[in-house]
């Protein structure tokens, strides 16, 4: 499976914010954060991109910030995962049937990478569906996630509409489900709710049990 080099500088914009990042923070990851990987497993999870104080600090997809609160809370409460845990990293979590992935794979400023940086990381994406064998089930937190699943699979934006709960045939083992993003602007307006992020994974649950 491919994996972006810590020096990655596919991305002149992105490879400068971590620099500024490196100096202001000497301690944090600030480098490509690696998917948190299952191989075995039928669900992959692909969000956006790392948070600047969260997975750039901690060096682990959604850890540290309010996203990956909710996003392992809920992977805990349905079953994909094992173990504590903790903001910091340093726990003893475990995907069970799980891997999580980003679209992104470097903090971009203002949490919003542009469309060069986008298509420049998805050949990593790309590359982490084809390397789990048993996947069946792909969640799009958010609308660049999903556009980037779409564009991997080399299919046509029209043919697949990002909409909460939309689901989608990408081949005859594989259905992508969308979901609002569990960034905390999201939450805080309601625009994704508990019960709306859990019925995602009660859906998944159903497609896996059948
Ligand atoms: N942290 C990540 O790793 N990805 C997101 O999409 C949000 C926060």
């Amino acid at each position: 499976m491919k994996e972006p080099n810590k020096n990655c500088s596919k991305c002149n914009r992105l490879k400068n914010f971590r620099n500024e990042n490196k100096k202001k923070h000497p301690t944090w990851f600030n480098a490509p954060v690696p998917s948190i990987i299952e191989i075995e497993s039928e669900l992959l999870v692909v969000g956006l991109a790392p948070g600047v104080t969260g997975a750039n600090r901690t060096g682990r997809p959604f850890t540290g910030d309010h996203a990956g609160l909710i996003l392992f809370n809920t992977l805990k409460k349905f079953g994909f995962s094992k173990g504590m845990y903790k903001e910091n990293g340093y726990d003893d979590l475990e995907l069970d049937n799980c891997s999580i992935t980003n679209a992104v794979r470097c903090v971009p400023p203002q949490n919003l990478p542009n469309t060069i940086e986008i298509k420049n990381c998805e050949t990593y994406l790309k590359s982490t569906i084809k390397s789990h064998k048993n996947l069946r089930i792909i969640i799009a937190l958010g609308l660049i996630s999903h556009k980037s699943i779409i564009s991997s699979f080399k299919f046509k934006q029209k043919d697949f509409k990002f909409g909460h709960k939309n689901k989608h045939d990408l081949t005859n083992n594989i259905t992508l489900i969308d979901s609002y993003h569990c960034s905390r602007y999201n939450t805080n307006t309601k625009r994704l709710t508990q019960e709306m992020f859990d019925n995602i994974f009660i859906e998944t649950k159903k497609i896996l049990m059948n």
